[in-house]
């Protein structure tokens, strides 16, 4: 949970026309020149992507926040949990920016240290001797990331989650004979949707619900389970439905329903394709003219994609307003006031996460750097590795039953 709020802006950035405000940020920009780095990520305005040097998913922010060096200042246009993991990355003497503390994120808020540190007892009492990695998607504070880098675990995001949880399943940092069972942070969703691709059953996975003793299992469910999944989900993709999927191929057969794996798994598994934003974005640049989707993931990228690709028809897979209202906080004249606050020496906004909790973090996020296969290069086209397989290519693959 953010403990800081923001500070309401000086009334002169809430007055200035949209115009004068890209001017003057053109202008910090200029005064700042290679001092300065901006991160933007895919569900951002397109007011504020044309003002990002490099756009991506998290796993690209990430890297591309862990490759930045000799810059004094990386303003992050995205969440906390993204400004947090920028600045675990970045050399210490990089100061990183969140134009507007108000931006965080719902499911990162879904898990607590204290609940983690709770559940962790509840297991190793019901588990005995028996490994668990931990493993927590980046959409989680950095007290979360310590936690799991302190316990042998990783960080992933849904670019590389089958990579990590291949490597958990493996032992994780531990190693040792006996396949560990898995406790994955926050969100539910990506952590069944990607499981379920890789073979595992339904039945081999349990929501933990940290207001609950035991999560609300019996210690019978949790010693048969593989999978320990924290009950978190993003209030976004969780919109989606199974029947958005059926109205969209009722209105058009040929349409090729494209989302994400923070859906529900009934919705991934009715869709055509599901991948992280990095592949939903290049799944549309590769197809050909004339390919019709119905992409479930948040509006303003979709509504980029429609406008980049006046070829294709592309639409939003509901009608609801699948807004993440949090990343909608970072506008111009936020982003003018933390820039211009910098030209006149003045840091505002600092994200900065204390050292102990830096440490252990940084070990959870270089595993995941470090895993084989867990993303390609980066580039503004890159290829995630690992998209979720759906059930054509499951049934090929012989995992569907
Ligand atoms: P990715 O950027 O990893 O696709 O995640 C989407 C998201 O919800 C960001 O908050
Ligand atoms: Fe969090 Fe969902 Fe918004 Fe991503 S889209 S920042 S997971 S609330």
């Amino acid at each position: 949970m953010l403990s800081v709020w923001q500070q309401p802006l000086p009334e002169i950035y809430v007055r200035l026309s949209e115009p004068e405000l890209r001017v003057r940020i053109d202008l910090a920009k200029q005064e700042l020149g290679s001092r300065l780095t901006i991160l933007g990520h895919h569900y951002q305005q397109d007011d504020i992507i044309a003002f990002a040097d490099f756009v991506g998913d998290s796993f690209e922010l990430s890297r591309r926040a862990a490759e930045q060096k000799g810059v004094e200042y990386v303003v992050f246009c995205g969440v906390h949990f993204m400004a947090e993991s920028a600045d675990i990355l970045t050399e210490p003497s990089v100061r990183v920016i969140l134009p507007d503390l108000g931006a965080g994120c719902s499911m990162a808020d879904m898990a607590s240290l204290d609940q983690t540190l709770d559940a962790w007892e509840q297991l190793k009492t019901v588990c005995g001797d028996e490994p668990i990695v931990p493993i927590t998607y980046m959409n989680s504070s950095a007290a979360i990331k310590a936690f799991v880098g302190e316990h042998g675990g990783a960080v992933c995001t849904s670019s590389n989650c089958r990579n990590v949880l291949e490597w958990a399943l493996s032992g994780g940092a531990v190693g040792g004979k006996k396949t560990p069972k898995i406790l994955f942070f926050p969100d539910q969703h990506l952590g069944r949707n990607t499981a379920y691709s890789m073979g595992t059953s339904l039945d081999k996975m349990i929501v933990w619900d940290p207001k609950q003793d035991l999560g609300g299992n019996t210690p019978e469910q949790i010693q048969a389970a593989q999978y320990i999944l924290w009950k978190g989900h993003c209030s976004v993709h969780a919109l989606f439905r199974p029947e958005h999927v059926d109205q969209q191929r009722a209105r058009d057969p040929q349409v090729k329903v494209i989302v994400h794996p923070e859906c529900k798994w009934e919705v991934v598994q009715k869709a055509d394709l599901a991948g992280s934003t990095a592949y939903i974005v290049d799944q549309v640049r590769k197809a050909p003219a004339g390919t019709k989707w119905a992409i479930g993931t948040e509006v303003h990228l979709v509504n980029r994609l429609k406008h980049q690709h006046p070829e294709q028809e592309i639409v939003v897979l509901s009608d609801c307003q699948c807004l993440c209202t949090t990343m909608y906080r970072i506008d111009l004249p936020h982003l003018c006031w933390a820039l211009e606050n910098l030209v006149q020496g003045n840091v505002v906004n600092e994200i900065r996460v204390d050292e102990r909790t830096r440490k252990w973090s940084l070990v959870a996020l270089e595993r995941m750097l470090s895993i084989k296969g867990s993303g390609s290069p980066i580039s503004k086209s890159s290829t995630p590795s690992n998209p979720i397989i759906l059930p054509a290519d499951a049934e090929k693959a012989g995992i569907i039953d």
